[in-house]
């Protein structure tokens, strides 16, 4: 089969297509066909060696995944052969690969009326979305700002906050404000042209996905009783009122998302689809900085 590899750390052309042999499904595993796999930045820094929580390369990338259920390892319930499934692997043999090996109880059934592109898009940038808002908790008609707000986290952060009943505020770049408003955010700030330190007022909570020297100017526009989340290394972490948040695997929240997308609730932006073929370009694109929702791959057509 075909499986994206890469021999060393480095830019987006250490990303080579080889053919590897076919996993097999172990206890509590299962067997998928890609249907899709989604990008995350972290895949980026993967790559590059700027994480490593991979190990050395050789290894194949990618955690968010769609496809059929084509091998089922022994002890695994709930999840039949042809389903079709969606959720998060995190593995050295990773998603970006024409069949994938993932745990069972990590993946969730489509939800009726779902596909591959979608569902791929959401369990990372959703997952980590919802679990922040969780940690912050916030209070129907308190004010929530999210900082990158038109990107894969953001843009459902965004709309979760919003079906809280907070008032939601995002900082984006001008070309975006359109998108953030039409995801429920009530005010849009470009941080590119005004200090949103200045721009937002007070507010109740700030999920920052940017991170950095965002984290201490964050805390100028939160009170004492504020919360400061972040899924980013942060200046502000340390202060009392800040928390880390790492997305994690829930196949009990991912039920209920993929269902709010399936009902047109939720909307998952799609930027662009690009091919394994492209895996390279999806780097590419990623590591702009300027992804709107969330880039999808899918399997080779050469
Ligand atoms: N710890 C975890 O579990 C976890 C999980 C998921 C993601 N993350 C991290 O969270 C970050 C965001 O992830 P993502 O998937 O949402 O990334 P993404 O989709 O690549 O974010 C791209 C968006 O960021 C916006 N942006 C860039 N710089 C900005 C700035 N200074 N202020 C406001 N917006 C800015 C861009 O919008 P404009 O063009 O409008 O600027 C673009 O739409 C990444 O660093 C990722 O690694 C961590």
């Amino acid at each position: 089969m075909k499986t994206v590899s890469q021999q060393r750390f480095g830019d987006p052309d250490v990303l080579d297509t080889v053919q590897t042999a076919m996993p097999v499904p172990g206890r509590g595993e299962v067997l998928l066909r890609l249907g899709a796999a989604s990008v995350n930045p972290v895949d980026c820094k993967l790559r590059a060696g700027r994480v490593r929580f991979l190990g050395d390369p050789p290894f194949t990338l990618g955690f968010d995944v769609s496809g059929t259920v084509v091998a089922i390892g022994a002890d695994v319930t709930g999840i039949r052969r042809g389903d079709n499934v969606f959720g998060m692997v995190h593995s050295r043999t990773g998603t970006y690969s024409e069949f994938v090996v993932a745990r069972a109880d990590t993946l969730v059934v489509h939800p009726p009326g779902s596909d591959h592109v979608t569902a791929a898009a959401i369990p990372t940038a959703a997952l980590t979305a919802w679990q922040a808002l969780d940690a912050a908790d916030p209070k129907p008609n308190e004010t929530v700002l999210v900082h990158a707000a038109s990107g894969g986290v953001g843009h459902f952060a965004v709309q979760f906050a919003a079906r809280r009943g907070a008032k939601v505020i995002g900082t984006a770049r001008r070309r975006n404000h359109h998108f953030v408003r039409g995801l429920g955010a009530a005010d849009v700030v470009d941080y590119t042209e005004t200090d949103f330190t200045t721009a937002v007022g007070r507010v109740d909570v700030v999920l920052d996905l940017v991170g950095g020297e965002y984290g201490k100017r964050s805390l100028r526009v939160l009170d004492d009783s504020g919360r400061y989340i972040t899924v980013q290394d942060s200046d502000a972490l340390g202060d009392p009122r800040s928390r880390s948040v790492t997305g994690k695997p829930s196949t009990v929240l991912l039920t209920e998302i993929g269902t709010s997308v399936a009902r047109g609730q939720v909307t998952v932006h799609i930027d662009r689809v690009l091919t394994m073929d492209e895996v390279r370009e999806s780097h590419r694109l990623s590591e702009s900085g300027r992804v709107r929702g969330k880039l999808v791959l899918t399997p080779w057509v050469a």
